[in-house]
């Protein structure tokens, strides 16, 4: 049975006994509107503790005004169904007023990281992740936590938390979910009509097509980032390109030359909707 919680004290006094039991929490972080992305994520945490918690909040400090908090998809009876067909054991529901109660004064920022790709473009967006997460963490207390990869610089912010703060929780990043076509999977697709759900294939066929120029030897990389600017300009539908280009997988520095392991990044508008994927290229020594 799934149980439902929403005063954050309640989820930390539950959290506590099962910690006096010796039990290891696994705990997935949310906004709601599940896809197979995040279930993947749900069943590696069963499998890999003894206590599965969800949490869906819909995180106001992580959006920019003009971003889509209003009309971010909040489906709960369909993400309950979900949740508990996989056997989650709870679900962690807090409202904002408890989480952010008047005279809410202190944020976490991760410095450098959190300014780089998409936080260039979405002032004080992993801030408000950052604050979240920590926040999250103190109260589900999980032993570990899960994030998919979709969102490579989240979790690579969250693990720099993670290790600068001393907060005894092991991050376990995981793989990218995909659509039969190869579009990332997230909660943001049901925002794409048919035309553009159709053209936003371009994001994961740019991807792979710059990764095999790699492996093969066919591009350098001072040329990838025009490669891929080409490709998807070439699109009708997408309307603006934020960034699309190689990085150091830890410092997300651009590349002027390959390394062992590249990520190839890209985010783009298609009508009105933001899309990001990512691919970690890995080349043989
Ligand atoms: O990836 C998300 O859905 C959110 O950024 C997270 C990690 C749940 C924090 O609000």
């Amino acid at each position: 049975m799934l149980e439902r919680i929403s005063i954050p004290n309640v989820m930390q006094e539950t959290s506590r006994k099962f910690i006096l039991k010796a039990k290891k929490i696994g705990f997935v972080p949310t906004m709601g509107a599940l896809h197979n992305g995040h279930i993947s994520l749900v069943e590696r945490a069963k499998n890999e503790n003894d206590i599965t918690v969800v949490s869906i909040f819909v995180n106001p400090l992580q959006f920019g005004q003009d971003e889509d908090f209003d009309k971010y998809p909040r489906v709960l009876e369909k993400d309950l169904e979900m949740l508990e067909s996989v056997g989650t054991n709870i679900l962690f529901v807090p409202q904002v007023k408890h989480m952010y109660p008047e005279g809410f004064l202190t944020t976490v920022k991760v410095r450098e990281l959190s300014d780089k790709l998409c936080g260039a473009f979405r002032k004080g967006h992993f801030e408000g992740v950052t604050t979240v997460v920590c926040k999250l963490i103190n109260i589900v207390k999980p032993t570990r936590i899960y994030f998919g990869q979709k969102d490579y610089q989240q979790m690579l912010i969250v693990k720099q938390m993670v290790n600068d703060l001393n907060i005894d929780v092991e991050v376990v990043s995981c793989r990218t979910i995909r659509e039969s076509d190869g579009l990332a999977m997230s909660s943001r697709n049901v925002y794409l009509n048919h035309a553009e759900r159709k053209s936003a294939t371009i994001l994961y066929k740019t991807l792979k097509h710059i990764e095999s120029l790699i492996l093969q030897d066919k591009i350098s990389c001072r040329d990838v980032s025009k490669i891929m600017y080409k490709m998807l300009s070439d699109e009708p539908l997408v309307k603006e390109i934020q960034y699309a280009d190689i990085y150091d997988v830890k410092t997300l520095e651009r590349l002027d030359e390959f390394k062992d392991e590249n990520l190839l990044a890209i985010a783009l508008k298609i009508g009105d909707t933001r899309l990001i994927d990512n691919l970690i290229v890995e080349r043989k020594k």
